[in-house]
């Protein structure tokens, strides 16, 4: 039996060929999109694409067992990853720990992944050398939406580049397995691709990167609230949904549907 890749498996890709990632929340999506992929996300962009929160600031814990638990009931090729959530890691990385080691026992997925870049490195580390595979996530770092007041794409001034930069280089040097890089202009995410040893896989970062990774609502046209720039639309399943609805609707009304052939009788049929 075939197993599923492991975080070294995606590290020695680099350089071997682009790593193919999208994020995975369910067991019939995950099903799937695992054949395709070498890693699935179990990302905490869920609390915008499945639970209509404005930013994933309110994404908890148990939301997260709960998903990562539905795609490791199907996944049997890609190595599974799910998002540690903002609040479980920043404060220590003793709270870091306990919370991915909940995640790994509760989930039997992969690894972990957290944002951050130098104020996350000794965390990084502390984990990597007590059994968690770490993915970092260094660029555009959602949770830090509210810090911020925003999502914009960084590293096009000198200081922002730097930062990036030695964000790259902490994270690497921390023992992450691979790093994803969001949101990062495309000379900047060339250099970082080159300076480091483990993979950078992009996202809205530019074909420099090792591999690339899409939110996969985003990239089916099923989340549609927006599209930014660094989305392309592989299907349109938004309106294939919504013509379906509109279609049983009609038929309910019209009492097309149930037809015979849907509808249990008391004797069986004449053969
Ligand atoms: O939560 C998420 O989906 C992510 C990816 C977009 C990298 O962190
Ligand atoms: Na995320």
């Amino acid at each position: 039996v075939k197993k599923r890749l492991s975080t070294a498996n995606i590290t020695a890709l680099k350089g071997v060929r682009p790593i193919v990632s999208l994020t995975a929340y369910t067991t019939p999506v995950a099903r799937l999109l695992d054949p395709h992929c070498d890693l699935l996300l179990v990302g905490d962009s869920l609390g915008m694409v499945l639970y209509g929160m404005d930013t994933t600031v309110g994404v908890t814990m148990e939301m997260m067992i709960a998903h990562g638990q539905a795609v490791m009931r199907t996944a049997k090729n890609a190595c599974v990853i799910v998002d540690l959530p903002f609040g479980a890691y920043q404060e220590s990385k003793e709270q870091a720990f306990r919370s991915a080691a909940r995640i790994m026992k509760e989930t039997g997925c992969d690894g972990i992944k957290l944002e951050g870049g130098e104020e996350m490195a000794e965390t990084v580390a502390f984990l990597t050398r007590r059994g968690i595979p770490v993915f970092g996530h260094i660029g555009l770092m959602p949770q830090l939406v509210n810090a911020i007041g925003g999502y914009r794409s960084v590293g096009r001034s000198d200081t922002e580049a730097d930062k990036i930069r030695r964000d790259a280089t902490a994270i690497g040097e921390a023992g992450a397995f691979a790093i994803v890089v969001e949101g990062t202009v495309e000379p900047l995410a060339r250099e970082i691709t080159a300076a480091l040893s483990i993979p950078t896989i992009g996202i809205g970062a530019s074909p420099a990167c090792d591999g690339q990774i899409l939110v996969s609502d985003d990239m089916l046209g099923l989340f549609n609230d927006f599209k930014p720039r660094f989305v392309k639309h592989f299907a349109e399943l938004a309106p294939l949904i919504s013509q379906a609805a509109e279609d049983y609707a009609n038929e309910v009304k019209a009492r097309t549907f149930p037809g015979p052939e849907h509808t249990f009788q008391v004797k069986r049929q004449p053969v």
